[in-house]
């Protein structure tokens, strides 16, 4: 089974062929991070425009690359939900007029479900059931995959994402968007101990997530330091703000594992490229006895690939769409 991924949803157009379910063909990116730099953040419009310019090419080289054709193709699968509706709405009108002229099936993919299948991509045995921490730019989620297309979220942030609230405190720090990458690289050389941060509370589900009062303390930190004229070094800001962001992520993924009685623990979303992420679950996971799994660096960030394997799955499960496919911004894993 040959099939083709379109992803479009933020700010990289991508495009790539997976052949049975798992093995990567080909893998294009075109990321538009240098542009959106200039502005601090990504500008919706100069995103959906970029799309537009970049579609053809991404899709024509990932064919090339896999060596196949339309015709070789079994379906085409695209990201439809969540994200930029401009940016979605390129990807998603591009899938259908190729579906159309093919006469292959068109595959509609929730993202965050194509970031939960970059772990199938880097685990060739990996197989539902098991507890998945999402952690992206937009989205930090606690999932029960219960099998390759159907979720339950278990807890969910109720402000911002760990990596808006690393992107953030970024900023704030003086380094350029997007700044989760910056953060990790400064934490290397810093003291995770420096700073007392806070762990906020949430009422209600325990294992949902808040991330804006961490936000505001480093930057009220920041603030009071440059009223004062003091020096805050960025090296163990960073440090204890990856340790913090890490601690919060584990300790309620674990718990959730634990009280729900999965015995897999798998790490996925932008902010699963995080150094510190990556080794406080996975020593937490071998303390306390569960299988890790997380995707290898260049499958963490937005891909295509992702897209490819999870339409496969969506494909066998008879998950397809018809000329009246729209792209959504926000759309609940549970709603697809
Ligand atoms: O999944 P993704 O590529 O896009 C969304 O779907 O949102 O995630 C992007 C997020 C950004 O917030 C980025 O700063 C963060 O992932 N990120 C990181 C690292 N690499 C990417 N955050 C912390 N450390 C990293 N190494
Ligand atoms: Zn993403």
């Amino acid at each position: 089974m040959l099939i083709l991924g379109i992803e479009s949803s933020c700010d990289e157009t991508a495009a790539s062929v997976v052949k049975d379910c798992r093995t990567i063909c080909s893998s294009v990116i075109s990321t538009q991070i240098e542009e959106h730099k200039k502005y601090g953040g990504v500008v919706p419009e100069i995103a959906s425009r970029r799309h537009c310019e970049n579609i053809l090419g991404v899709v024509k080289k990932a064919l090339d690359d896999a060596q196949v054709s339309l015709s070789d193709l079994d379906g085409i699968a695209v990201t439809y939900a969540p994200g930029l509706i401009g940016a979605l709405l390129v990807g998603v009108s591009f899938a259908k007029a190729l579906a159309m002229s093919s006469g292959k099936p068109l595959i509609p993919v929730h993202h965050i479900a194509g970031h939960i299948a970059t772990n199938y991509l880097t685990f060739p045995d990996l197989e539902p059931p098991y507890m998945c921490l999402v952690a992206s730019g937009g989205h930090s989620h606690i999932i029960e995959v219960l099998s390759y297309t159907k979720f339950r979220v278990v807890g969910r942030t109720r402000d911002d994402a760990a990596g808006e609230c690393f992107d953030k405190c970024a900023r704030a720090m003086g380094f350029p968007y997007p700044g989760g990458v910056h953060v990790d690289k400064a934490a290397q050389s810093g003291d995770k101990t420096a700073f007392r941060l806070p762990h906020p509370t949430v009422a209600g589900n325990e294992f949902d997530f808040s991330f804006s009062g961490l936000k505001t303390a480093v930057i009220n930190l920041l603030h009071n330091a440059e009223q004062k004229g003091t020096d805050v070094n960025k090296n163990d800001l960073s440090a204890s703000l990856q340790h913090t962001i890490a601690d919060i992520l584990t300790d309620k993924t674990i718990r959730a594992a634990e009280s729900l009685g999965y015995k897999k623990i798998a790490l996925a979303g932008g902010v699963s490229a995080n150094s510190g992420v990556r080794s406080t679950l996975s020593e937490a996971c071998a303390k306390h006895g569960f299988e890790f799994y997380m995707p290898e660096k260049k499958l963490c960030g937005d891909n295509a690939a992702m897209i490819a394997c999870q339409g496969s799955y969506n494909l066998l499960a008879g998950i397809t769409a018809d000329e009246s496919l729209n792209a959504i911004a926000t759309l609940s894993m549970e709603d697809i």
